[in-house]
C-alpha cells in the first residue's frame, strides 16, 4: 500500500512478482495474483473491481501472463493499491490455474483470498454452503474460504462491519491450519490478514521514521464487535495523508517469509496465532479474541538482519552450490560468540538459564523430519557420550504416530531448518503438553517453532534457499555438538575428549575448504554414474548419518533410487543388490569402526561391486580395493559427517545438473512443509 507518492500497476505488479520469485525455491506448482481493477479506461479504485490471474507452473510463467493481459493498463498511476499474490504447493486437488490461488467468491470477485495451510473441516463448511447456493469452481480446502466470507458478508446485521470483523468470524469456523491474506470489492486498498498455525509476518517500509515501535492488540472481549468503520467508506480514492500519524507514506508487505519483502524493508513484526491484522485506510491494527492469561498485548516491530544479497545466487548456477560453498563460512557463524577456544568453554545463550534443568533430566529426545532428523541421528553418538544420557531420535511423524511416552523430566529437542515444519510443531505441541522442556534449533528467526520453545538455539547458517538442504545440515550438526560440550564443561572424565573436539571444530573451516576443493574430482565420478538408476551409500557409526543424508539428497534432486544402508545391517538384506553393475558408495575413515567397515568392503568386493570409497588421505589398505576413492582429510571421529556429507551433497548436485533437473526447485517437494 502506499499513500502520497503514486505508483504503476507495472510497479505493483512487479513487486508482487519478485516477492513470489523469492519464494519460489520452496518448490510450488502453481501462482495467482489478484489486483484491483481490469478496466484501462477507470481510474481503478472508482471502477472497483478485481482482476484476478493465476497460472500453473513457475512463476515466470505467471509473469508472462500478467503482460499479455492487454486489459490491464499497466502504465495507471495508482496512489493507493492493496494486491495479493500466492504460489501454491498441491495438498487438495492437481496441480492447475483453477486450483491455485487467490480463490474468490464468486465471478464477480467480491471477496479474493490466499492460504498457506490446510483447512482440516473444508468438507463440513463445502457442503454447508452450497445447500446455500454457493457454486465452488477448484477441488480445493481453501475455496470455502472466500465463500464462507461472502456468506457472512451477504448475511451482516449492519452495513457498517469492519473487512475484520468479517474475517473474525470466517476464521472462527474455520479448523486446521491457516495464514490468510483477504481483498475485497467492498473495502478499496484495505487489506486483512490472519494466521494459525502457518507463519506469517508484515513487513513495515515508512518514509519517515516509524512513529512507533509497537502495534499494540486490541481485544474484543468475546462478543463480535461491530465496526467503527465509517460509513460509506467503500469505493473512495483516497489519496490523503491518513497512514501512520504523520502524514508520511507508508506500505505494508504480508508474507510468509521473510526473504519475500527484505528488498523493501527489514522493519517486520510477527504475528500470533488468531490474531487478525488489517489496514484500513492505511493504518495498521492488530485483533483478536478474548485476553487470556500470558498473551502479549503489543506486537513489537522488529529489525531483522538478513541482507538481500545473501538471498541471491551470486556467480553461482544454483542455490544448492552457492549454500554447499558457503559452508566454510556458515560453520564459523553457528560457532561465532559461543565458543571460547582458549579457555575451552560453550556458552549457548539462548540455553544457559536453563543448565540445570537439561543437566538433571531423565533422557534426550531429539525430533525433526528430513535432513533435520538426520542431525541428531549424527550427534546422538557424541551427545551420548558427553551427557551420559540416554538420547532417542524420532522422526516427528512417527513420534506422533506412536504416541510416544513423554515425561515432565524429559528434554525434547525440535531441530528444523525453517523452523515451520508441520510435522515438527506438532510434536513440539505434543512433548508441551506433556510436560518436557522444548529446546529448538532452528535456521529461521521468528519462526513458530522459535517462538513456541521454552529455549534454544539459532544455527545462524544464513537463508537456505535450495529445497535440499546443505549448510543448514552442517550447522545444525555444529549446534548440537556445542551443546554436548556446554553440557559437559565440568565432567572431569570428558575433559581430554573435549579438548579434542574443541581443536577439531577451530580448524573445521580450513579443513571444509579442502573438501571444497574436490569439487572437480567429485564432478569426475558423477560423469560415470548419472546414467545409472540407482546408487547405494553404506558406512556406519558415526557416519551412518552421512549414508542417510546422502542417500536423501540424491533421491530429492537427481531422482535416482538411493538408500543409505547401515554397513551392520549389509549381511541382513542389503548384500543381494550387490553386483557388479550396483553404484556403492562406501564410508571408511578410521574411527572405530573402520575395521567393521573394511570387513564389509570385503563383502562387497567379493561380489564384484565396485565401490566408490570416502576415506582417509593416505590409506592404501583401503584405496587398493576401491574403484574409485575421494580422500578426505582426517579430523575427530564425531566430526567427521561433517566432511563426509559435502562430498555427497556435490556429487548429487552435479547428478542432478547432468541428468538435467532444476536443483533448485525438484518436482514433487517443497522447502517448507506446512501441512501434515
Ligand atoms: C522438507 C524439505 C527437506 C527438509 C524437511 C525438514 O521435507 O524438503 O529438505 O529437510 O522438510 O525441514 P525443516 O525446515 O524442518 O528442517
Amino acid at each position: 500500500l502506499n499513500y502520497q507518492v503514486p505508483r504503476t500497476r507495472r510497479e505493483i505488479l512487479e513487486t508482487l512478482v519478485k516477492g513470489l520469485q523469492r519464494l519460489e525455491y520452496r518448490g510450488y506448482d502453481s501462482a495467482g495474483i489478484a489486483v484491483d481493477g481490469p478496466d484501462k479506461t477507470a481510474t481503478d479504485i472508482n471502477s472497483n473491481t478485481i482482476c484476478l490471474i493465476k497460472k500453473m507452473g513457475k512463476v515466470k510463467a505467471l509473469d508472462e501472463e500478467l503482460h499479455k493481459k492487454d486489459t490491464l493498463d499497466l502504465d495507471a498511476e495508482l496512489c493507493k493499491h492493496f494486491g495479493i499474490a500466492h504460489t501454491r504447493w498441491a495438498t487438495h486437488g492437481e496441480p492447475s490455474a483453477v486450483n491455485s490461488h487467490p480463490h474468490r467468491s464468486d465471478k464477480e470477485n467480491e471477496f479474493v483470498v490466499i492460504h498457506n495451510g490446510i483447512i482440516t473441516n473444508y468438507k463440513e463448511l463445502k457442503a454447508y454452503l452450497i445447500t446455500k447456493g454457493y457454486e465452488f469452481e477448484s477441488e480445493t480446502d481453501t475455496e470455502v474460504i472466500p465463500k464462507l466470507i461472502k456468506y457472512v458478508y451477504d448475511n451482516r446485521e449492519s452495513d457498517s462491519v469492519t473487512f475484520s470483523t468479517l474475517v473474525e468470524r470466517v476464521i472462527q469456523q474455520l479448523e486446521g491450519a491457516f495464514a490468510l491474506v483477504f481483498k475485497s470489492r467492498h473495502f478499496p486498498g484495505d487489506a486483512v490478514s490472519t494466521r494459525r498455525g502457518s507463519p506469517l509476518l508484515i513487513g513495515v517500509r515508512s518514509e519517515a521514521e516509524l512513529s512507533t515501535e509497537q502495534i499494540p492488540v486490541q481485544y474484543n472481549s468475546g462478543r463480535l464487535k461491530e465496526g467503527v468503520q465509517e460509513k460509506n467508506s467503500h469505493n473512495r480514492p483516497d489519496c490523503s495523508n491518513d497512514s501512520v500519524g504523520d502524514g508520511s507514506a507508508v506500505e505494508y508487505y504480508f508474507a510468509s517469509d521473510a526473504s519475500a519483502i527484505i528488498e523493501h524493508t527489514n522493519k517486520v513484526l510477527y504475528l500470533e496465532d488468531n490474531d487478525i491484522a488489517a489496514v484500513t485506510k492505511g493504518k495498521l491494527s492488530i485483533h483478536r479474541l478474548n485476553k487470556k492469561a500470558g498473551d502479549d498485548p503489543v506486537r513489537a516491530i522488529q529489525t531483522l538482519q538478513m541482507e538481500l544479497q545473501q538471498i541471491m545466487k551470486g556467480n553461482f548456477d544454483a542455490f544448492m552450490q552457492k549454500e554447499i560453498f558457503e559452508q566454510p563460512e556458515s560453520v564459523v557463524n553457528t560457532m561465532r560468540g559461543r565458543i571460547c577456544f582458549d579457555s575451552n568453554k560453550v556458552v549457548l545463550g539462548g540455553l544457559k538459564d536453563h543448565m540445570k534443568e537439561i543437566k538433571r533430566c531423565r533422557r534426550l529426545i531429539m525430533i525433526g523430519c528430513g535432513t533435520s532428523f538426520h542431525a541428531a541421528v549424527g550427534t546422538r553418538q557424541i551427545l551420548e557420550e558427553l551427557t551420559e544420557l540416554p538420547v532417542m531420535v524420532e522422526l516427528a511423524s512417527d513420534f506422533l504416530d506412536r504416541n510416544t511416552p513423554v515425561f515432565r523430566d524429559d528434554v525434547c529437542f525440535f531441530i528444523s531448518q525453517s523452523g515451520e515444519t508441520a510435522d515438527t510443531l506438532m510434536a513440539l505441541r505434543y512433548c508441551k503438553d506433556h510436560g518436557a522442556l522444548i529446546v529448538g534449533i532452528t535456521n529461521t528467526v521468528g519462526s513458530s517453532i522459535c517462538r513456541e520453545t521454552t529455549c534454544g538455539v539459532h544455527i545462524n547458517a544464513g537463508p537456505e534457499i535450495g529445497v535440499a538442504s546443505t549448510k543448514a545440515y552442517t550447522s545444525q550438526f555444529v549446534a548440537l555438538i556445542m551443546f554436548g560440550l556446554m553440557v559437559s564443561e565440568d565432567r572431569l572424565s570428558l575433559q581430554r575428549r573435549r579438548l579434542e573436539i574443541m581443536s577439531g571444530l577451530k580448524v573445521l573451516p580450513e579443513l571444509i575448504k579442502n573438501v571444497l576443493s574436490l569439487d572437480e574430482k567429485i564432478k569426475t565420478i558423477a560423469s560415470e554414474l548419472y546414467k545409472q538408476k540407482s546408487l547405494l551409500v553404506m558406512g556406519r557409526g558415526f557416519n551412518y548419518a552421512t549414508c542417510l543424508e546422502g542417500a536423501l539428497k540424491i533421491k530429492e534432486i537427481t531422482y535416482m533410487h538411493s538408500e543409505g544402508i547401515l554397513a551392520g545391517e549389509l549381511k541382513h538384506g542389503p548384500l543381494a543388490l550387490i553386483d557388479k553393475n550396483m553404484p556403492v558408495i562406501m564410508i571408511i575413515m578410521r574411527d572405530a569402526c573402520y575395521i567393521k567397515c573394511q570387513n564389509a568392503l570385503q563383502q562387497v568386493t567379493a561380489r564384484s561391486g565396485r565401490p566408490i570409497i570416502l576415506c582417509c588421505q593416505d590409506d592404501p589398505e583401503v584405496t587398493k580395493n576401491a574403484y574409485q576413492t575421494i580422500e578426505l582429510p582426517h579430523t575427530v571421529d564425531c566430526l567427521q559427517g561433517i566432511l563426509c556429507v559435502i562430498p555427497l551433497q556435490l556429487l548429487s548436485f552435479h547428478l542432478a545438473v547432468m541428468r538435467g533437473y532444476d536443483v533448485d526447485c525438484p518436482r514433487n517437494l517443497a522447502k517448507s512443509v506446512t501441512v501434515e
